[in-house]
């Protein structure tokens, strides 16, 4: 199972945490992955100067800036590490 961490402390909630959580429930359901991929919050990420902070799997904290990103971010990041592609 593949964990994406969506950061839900203050700055991320402010710029809209919720929102990319909700998008990316709608890639996972998109692309079929509920069995294969699993989103988590998390409280501060220590990456709070820009954007929203998303981890995906063990990877480095993402800067997220905006909901249109988070298509291209699924096809290059997450599909490739559970053979989706
Ligand atoms: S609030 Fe998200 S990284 Fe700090």
């Amino acid at each position: 199972m593949l964990v994406i961490t969506v950061c839900v402390g203050s700055s991320c909630h402010l710029r809209g945490s919720y929102q990319v959580i909700e998008r990316l429930e709608e890639l996972i359901k998109l692309y079929q992955l509920e069995n294969k991929v699993e989103l988590k919050a998390s409280f501060c990420m220590e990456n709070c100067s820009s954007g929203i902070t998303i981890r995906i799997g063990e990877g480095g904290p993402i800067t997220v800036f905006d909901l249109t990103e988070l298509k291209k971010l699924f096809v290059d990041q997450v599909l490739p590490q559970i053979g989706g592609r």
